[in-house]
């Protein structure tokens, strides 16, 4: 693939693979991007997952031409980028590999010891000429592992952007950017905001023109929306103004009583309500549109003396994705001892600027019409919060 007169995309499709790191679901498979730059120099920027290795191999090989390869940059040591490395030495072993010093004590730990190949270590700022184009790298530590780097290629004004801006996907999934790249950030790189904002921050003078990720599409047009969007989540920000309600309903009466609070969140002037069920919905959906909404209500069946495990899985993820700076509402079901509130409280209390509502409701076993000014206390209170 053509991506200008000197840059070839030479990644590859992956249309089998059924979960990413072993935990995503993946409906149109996944990426893994890599590129060459064809100058004086040939430099290939990434290595692609093992499972690619052998169309990878004849992408490069194609679009060398009979060329041999310079340099080979190394953005991120994650296998599903790193895994095909040691056959690209194999075959072209004067390659130079050009990483930072935490890229070649992870090849190390992936590679027994080490590959042998000539190594150009770089730091912040360092410059990698290949002729008419020249590569500025630029260290984005835990964006997501600590030795990711991205590389600002100049005369095109080309961003290898590692992780960042990439989406879970083909590259030829016919699907909206932003749907999958949200759920990708939030759930694999949403911990790292602060880490974001500055790699931002560095690239924001840059005046890119083309953004070239791991992952999904390169991205050529609108780069505005794409970066503003990036610049929301890892600020914590939300993205929409609006209601998340999430149940986990063991025999469905806490489903009853979440759709109907629902209901009495719209009939309140709320314009976005969007409720889902835990138990039969994606995790990482789930925990991308906890991210998304300004507010959001957890509605749970009582479980074992806490909340119902969907719900205290979900809680934990959000915990170590770093949720914050949102409003929530409880509301808990229970038939002997209703705990859910008092659990789903103490994981919301751990996390940063949550503003737990006062005006939680407590059902027993099922919702009657004594529940519904509890309810519609609560859902009152959801939309004022918005306003
Ligand atoms: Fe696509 Fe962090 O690896």
């Amino acid at each position: 693939m053509i991506i200008s007169d000197s840059v070839r995309y030479v990644g590859v499709n992956d249309y089998d693979l059924d979960l990413f790191e072993s935990q995503y679901m993946l409906e149109k498979g996944m990426a893994y991007n890599s590129y060459l730059i064809l100058d004086e120099k040939v430099a290939l920027m990434d290595s692609v997952d093992k499972r690619g290795e052998t169309e990878w191999l004849a992408n490069v090989e194609k679009e060398l031409g009979g060329r041999k390869i310079d340099y080979i940059v190394i953005s991120h040591m994650e296998p599903d980028h790193s895994g095909s490395l040691r056959s690209i030495l194999a075959k072209y072993p004067e390659a130079v590999v050009v990483g930072n010093a935490k890229t070649f004590t992870f090849m190390g730990q992936f590679f027994d010891g080490n590959i042998a190949c000539e190594k150009l270590e770089v730091k912040e700022g360092d410059e990698l000429s290949l002729g008419t184009h020249t590569l500025k790298f630029f260290m984005a530590p835990m964006v997501h592992w600590p030795e990711v780097m991205v590389s600002f290629e100049s005369s095109e004004k080309l961003l290898f952007s590692a992780d960042a801006f990439g989406k879970f996907g083909t590259t030829d999934a016919d699907e909206d950017w932003a749907c999958e790249a949200r759920r990708y950030y939030f759930n694999i790189v949403g911990k790292y905001g602060v880490q974001v904002q500055g790699l931002l921050k560095k690239i924001a003078p840059l005046g890119v023109q083309k953004i070239l990720p791991l992952h999904g599409p390169v991205l050529t047009e609108n780069l505005a929306y794409h970066i503003d969007l990036y610049d929301k989540w890892s600020a914590y920000k939300p993205e929409s103004k609006g209601v998340f309600v999430l149940y986990a309903s063991i025999h469905g009466n806490t489903a009853k009583a979440a759709e109907e609070l629902a209901q009495m969140i719209r009939d309140a002037g709320e314009e976005r309500v969007v409720v889902a069920d835990l138990c039969r919905e994606d995790l990482a959906e789930c925990v991308e549109d906890a991210f998304r909404h300004d507010r959001m209500i957890l509605c749970c069946a009582t479980y074992d003396g806490g909340a119902f495990v969907p719900m205290e899985d979900f809680l934990h993820h959000l915990q170590i994705k770093g949720y914050r700076n949102r409003t929530v509402g409880l509301l808990e079901n229970g038939s002997w001892a209703p705990q859910a509130v008092r659990c789903m409280r103490t994981y919301l209390e751990a996390m940063k600027d949550i503003n737990i509502l006062e005006e939680t409701v407590s059902i027993k076993s099922s919702m009657k019409e004594s529940d519904k000014p509890a309810m519609q206390a609560l859902a009152q209170a959801i939309f004022k919060a918005g306003l």
